[in-house]
């Protein structure tokens, strides 16, 4: 792996809403990525459909951005609160994203944002870190759950504790980032155990 190449993050907004509220607190994380030298690819999701997983279907955006997972080190997962949950977009999205591709995702950083107008943050962030803790990924933290408040982008911008939490969560990706350059020039990285699966009966 050549060591100066430039990390990256790939921020994935899963609102129908390309400049909406979701979109407003990823930048606001991309914002602290790009102030410490990270790339910060935000990428939206759009209209199309989007298959689940096992689902017969013609080429979509889960097929597009799983092709580029590989060059990335980070991802962070940002969805509008749907009914207290993470939306049905970002559900078929993540179901397609991680079935059967582990080990494009192992011992990378994972993160979930969410965007509300009330309430349903925090169990749509939480819903979201069940997609990274079975693929060995490393979840970063902030200073507060990972939500901010609004129904549009400006209601965000006077969420300045939801904005703090964004640019907090950035900085901790972007530590987790450098150390794991540095394990990578000192040949450290997490040892991966074999795959072990039973049903629970046998
Ligand atoms: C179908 C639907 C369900 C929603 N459910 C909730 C909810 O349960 N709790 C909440 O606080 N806001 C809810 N909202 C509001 C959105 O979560 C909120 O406006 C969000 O910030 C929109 O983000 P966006 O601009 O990125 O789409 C809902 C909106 C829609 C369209």
């Amino acid at each position: 792996m050549a060591e100066n190449r430039v990390m990256k993050v790939m921020l994935i907004n899963s609102s129908i809403r390309e400049h909406g509220c979701t979109d407003r607190a990823l930048r606001e994380v991309a914002s602290v990525l790009e102030k410490d030298g990270f790339q910060a690819d935000i990428v939206w999701l759009g209209k199309g459909p989007i298959a689940d997983s096992l689902q017969p279907h013609e080429k979509d955006i889960a097929d597009e951005l799983l092709a580029k997972a590989g060059e990335y080190d980070g991802f962070v997962f940002g969805t509008p609160v749907y009914f207290g949950n993470l939306n049905g977009r970002l559900t078929s999205f993540l179901n397609r994203f991680f079935y059967g591709h582990a080990n494009l995702f192992k011992g990378k950083i994972g993160a979930a944002v969410a965007s509300c107008r009330r309430t349903g943050g925090i169990t749509s962030v939480d819903e979201i870190y069940h997609w990274m803790g079975l693929n060995c990924m490393i979840i970063p933290t902030s200073c507060y759950w990972n939500e901010v408040h609004g129904n549009t982008p400006s209601e965000v911008e006077q969420d300045l504790e939801g904005l703090n939490t964004m640019r907090q969560l950035g900085a901790m990706i972007s530590y987790l980032l450098k150390l794991k350059k540095l394990g990578e020039e000192n040949g450290i990285a997490p040892e991966m155990m074999p795959v072990v699966r039973t049903n629970f009966i046998r």
